[in-house]
């Protein structure tokens, strides 16, 4: 039996266009091994303004040259009402993340599960400021609210351990989890000064125009945050991860560490006291092993589990292609239910 389903995409940047790049590329393998059809009913983003169409959806080939046909622009940009006109089973939210309070996401996905909506998000925003309300919602109306592509792109961690790994329980954790710094950092041992590092990370495009946000660890600090109050429950807020970035480093001990094997980089970490209360810091420390062999924009992350051990993580070299694969395995995991 054949399922459709419809999507209304809201956010249409790197992730959003790669998204449906994606879905055109599997659209034949999620017929054969799922039975699913997939048609984007609806489409929004602040500047593009609110989307709708009628019968199949937006002409997909049309969309990935940026034609919205057939389709029609709501004269609203109330997210509420777009919902409302969008006959979607399924919201896929990629906006800008905001690290402080997630919002106006949050409220965003909220809707979606108000109306009986899956709500699948890139944004790392809502997972940690609203995990358990999003989460509890999804259960009352019987949806899902998935988030696998909010760290390490389409790296599966949280369906690691939510699937895969049933009663292990996850002890401490640490990585790289910000490739800014890290190219930044890499630059800066190759002699570059600071300036020189932030324009270099600028032209890889993993550096806002403004990269305070990565360098003064705010991102790894959201990521860790999200991660350890999904995975253990802490029940973190963000003010509470002790945050110091890469800023405060001096180029001249960073080039001397790197040239003795054990270069700066700026790790997250979840650790116990020996009262058994978590810990969360991120902060520049000198690596090495695994640590110091994650290069340019790969991240790697390392669980310590009771029934594992040690368990790593690394991921290559990412793109919004990787991100944009977590929201399609988020996406088939919501819809085709065991
Ligand atoms: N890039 C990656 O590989 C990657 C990896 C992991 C996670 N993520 C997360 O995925 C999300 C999307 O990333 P991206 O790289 O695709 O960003 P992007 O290229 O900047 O696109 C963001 C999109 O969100 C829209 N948007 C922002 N605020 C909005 C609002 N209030 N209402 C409606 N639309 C809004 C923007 O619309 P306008 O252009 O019309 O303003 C744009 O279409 C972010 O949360 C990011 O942290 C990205």
């Amino acid at each position: 039996m054949i399922q459709v389903v419809n999507l209304a995409l809201l956010g249409f940047g790197s992730v959003g266009r790669a998204l449906v790049e994606l879905l055109i590329q599997k659209r034949a393998a999620l017929k054969a091994e799922h039975g699913l059809e997939w048609r984007i009913t609806a489409l929004a983003s602040r500047r593009l303004g609110c989307w709708v169409t009628t019968g199949g959806g937006f002409d997909p080939e049309r969309l990935r040259q940026g034609q919205f046909v057939p389709a029609e622009r709501l004269p609203t940009t109330d997210v509420g009402a777009w919902l409302d006109a969008s006959r979607a089973g399924v919201l896929i939210e990629t906006t800008t993340l905001n690290p402080h309070t997630g919002q106006p996401a949050i409220d965003h996905l909220r809707m979606a599960l108000e109306r009986h909506m899956h709500a699948i998000t890139a944004n790392k925003g809502p997972v940690v400021h609203a995990y358990p309300d999003l989460s509890a919602l999804a259960k009352a109306q019987d949806r899902r609210f998935l988030f696998e592509s909010s760290v390490m792109d389409g790296v599966p961690i949280f369906g690691l351990f939510r699937e895969t790994l049933p009663m292990a329980e996850l002890r401490t954790f640490y990585g790289i989890l910000n490739s800014t710094t890290t190219v930044i950092l890499e630059a800066i041992e190759k002699g570059a000064d600071w300036e020189d590092g932030i324009r270099e990370a600028q032209a890889l495009g993993v550096a806002e125009a403004d990269p305070s946000a990565d360098i003064d660890g705010w991102d790894a600090a959201v990521k860790v945050t999200a991660l350890a109050n999904v995975l253990m429950g802490a029940g973190l807020h963000l003010d509470q991860v002790s945050r110091e970035g890469i800023r405060g480093l001096d180029p001249a001990e960073v080039r001397t560490a790197h040239e003795m094997g054990s270069p700066y980089r700026l790790v997250s970490r979840i650790e116990r006291a020996e009262d058994g209360s978590l810990r969360a810091s991120v902060r520049p420390e000198r690596v090495t092993g695994a640590l110091a062999q994650v290069q340019g924009t790969s991240s790697l992350i390392h669980f310590e589990t009771d029934v594992l051990g040690g368990l790593t993580l690394i991921e290559h070299h990412p793109r919004p292609e990787m991100t944009a694969y977590g929201l399609l395995a988020d996406l088939v995991r919501a819809v085709t239910r065991d």
